[in-house]
């Protein structure tokens, strides 16, 4: 039987990305990074649109090529129709159609956080159903229920910051480059993380709140600098881990709530900030003393890819979710 060969285009936000996928197994995975935001401290919409226009093509070949095939063995094309930022989305959606059209294939819209979530399946073991996915980005934390490849429950959310927004913007303050998540991540190894106490948000359910840890950051900070204009430089490892320290304890206390309410062991993470060293390792131990079985994809996988695209356009196809040539990206899913 001819293999079920999808090519999935990711450009939600500042990562072009493009992957290649046969009967569930991903063959090439390319992302081109956007640079050119660095400066302005945050993403701007209309750069990331130019950048993916310039971007798009050649990481759709090499991502071809990198799978050995040939266009015309395509069975099928996906795109991210949302959420996203609206101008970068329609670059990806537009090439994404014109393929379509040209090879007379069917056509794919895929969630973005959906995706992200199924990101979990894309290496073995792969999580059995039903499993929890605590899922971090720049844009989104969200505790997601998913009982089947195409039907999941988004049972806590964020009323304010993202996670990785959290991490950014704590980042400003303590005077890192944007996207400063990184940052704090590799300094935050060499500091003590109970070095300096921040409060944590008492807010009830599974909502998360990170906006009151950004304000108390602040005015720490501006207590402490007024005492000696030197204190980030002296103290930056310390501070680090303690923001992470305080970042990670609020995800993790939640994701345990919502496992002990509805009797899940098997827990997984994904989006960008499931990069993070503290967090990956606090969730293995919290997993062992929880008796979890926890997965966590490789870091390819965590950050904004194609690859994940494509594993949830496979399920798609195999339930035959197709999309007309009339489908729109959206901003918001
Ligand atoms: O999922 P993602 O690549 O893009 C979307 O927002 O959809 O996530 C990007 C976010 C940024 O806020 C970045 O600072 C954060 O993930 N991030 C990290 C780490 N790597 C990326 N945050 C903390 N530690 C990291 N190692
Ligand atoms: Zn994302």
């Amino acid at each position: 039987m001819q293999p079920l060969n999808i090519l999935a285009i990711e450009t939600s936000c500042d990562e072009t990305s493009a992957s290649v996928c046969s009967d569930g197994k991903i063959l090439s995975n390319i992302v081109a990074t956007q640079a050119i935001h660095e400066q302005y401290g945050g993403v701007v919409p209309e750069l990331a649109s130019r950048a993916h226009m310039q971007h798009i093509l050649p990481v759709v070949d090499a991502a071809l090529k990198q799978a050995g095939l040939p266009l015309s063995d395509l069975s099928a094309i996906a795109y991210t129709r949302s959420p996203g930022l609206i101008g970068a989305l329609l670059v990806g959606a537009g090439v994404a159609k014109s393929l379509a059209l040209a090879l007379d294939i069917p056509l794919m819209a895929v969630d973005h956080m959906q995706a992200h979530v199924l990101a979990n399946l894309i290496h073995s073991p792969a999580p059995s159903f039903p499993f929890l996915c605590l899922t971090v980005s720049g844009g989104h934390t969200q505790i997601v229920r998913c009982d089947d490849p195409l039907q999941m429950e988004v049972i806590g959310q964020t009323r304010d910051d993202a996670a990785g927004e959290a991490y950014d913007k704590s980042a400003k303050l303590i005077g890192l480059p944007y996207p400063g998540g990184p940052l704090i991540d590799k300094y935050a190894a060499e500091g003590d993380p109970l070095k300096f106490s921040f409060p944590e948000p008492q807010i009830d359910g599974l909502d998360f709140s990170f906006s009151g840890v950004k304000t108390s950051i602040l005015y720490f900070l501006q207590q402490k600098q007024k005492e000696d204009p030197q204190f980030v430089e002296k103290n930056l490892a310390d501070l680090c881990a303690s923001i992470q320290h305080r970042i990670n304890s609020i995800l993790l206390g939640k994701l345990r709530k919502a496992a002990k309410e509805t009797g899940i062991r098997e827990i997984c993470m994904a989006g960008g900030v499931s990069a993070n060293k503290g967090l990956r390792r606090s969730l293995q131990e919290l997993g062992v003393k929880m008796n979890w079985n926890v997965y966590i994809p490789p870091f390819e996988f965590c950050t904004d890819n194609a690859g994940m695209i494509a594993i949830t356009a496979h399920y798609k196809f195999l339930a035959g979710e197709f999309v007309g040539l009339e489908e729109s990206a959206e901003a918001r899913s």
